[in-house]
């Protein structure tokens, strides 16, 4: 199995950016960790962070040939990118939606999540471990 992780927008400076909410790891450390027990469950798993919601869109739609599951932390762009649920709403692999953090005890604007709906879980408020908790629903 060939799994796809998509970050969105800021996730690239994770380890620097608010540390108390978001953790001390690097994308790369908190990657590095799912590759692993992915690898484990003998599942490939690949990884793809852009701050560019367009590129989120095209690599969407090309992760519907080549993967049989997506896991997608949008950033930002979950609160308010219909592009990005329309995105996930044409293709046809299960998409799991992750937040490092508890969207819904922060900030208002952070409660709604545009995406939530059209994907088949969501994993929230575990911190890194959240990607793995995503990998973990394709485990069988
Ligand atoms: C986030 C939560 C979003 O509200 C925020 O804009 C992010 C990260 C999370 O992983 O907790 O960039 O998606």
């Amino acid at each position: 199995m060939n799994l796809l992780i998509i970050n969105g927008p800021n996730l690239n400076l994770l380890g620097q950016r608010e540390p108390k909410i978001y953790g001390k790891e690097t994308l790369q450390d908190i990657l590095d960790d799912v590759f692993l027990y992915s690898k484990n469950h003998n599942i490939n798993v690949e990884a793809f962070q852009s701050n560019h919601e367009g590129e989120i869109v095209d690599m969407i739609q090309k992760s519907n040939d080549l993967y049989q599951g997506l896991i997608i932390n949008p950033g930002a762009l979950s609160h308010y990118s219909i592009s990005i649920r329309d995105a996930i709403s044409s293709i046809s692999i299960p998409v799991v939606e992750v937040h490092l953090s508890n969207v819904f005890t922060r900030e208002k604007f952070r409660n709604h999540s545009v995406i939530s709906d059209v994907c088949s879980k969501m994993v929230v408020g575990f911190g890194s471990n959240g990607y793995k908790l995503a990998v973990g629903y394709f485990i069988s």
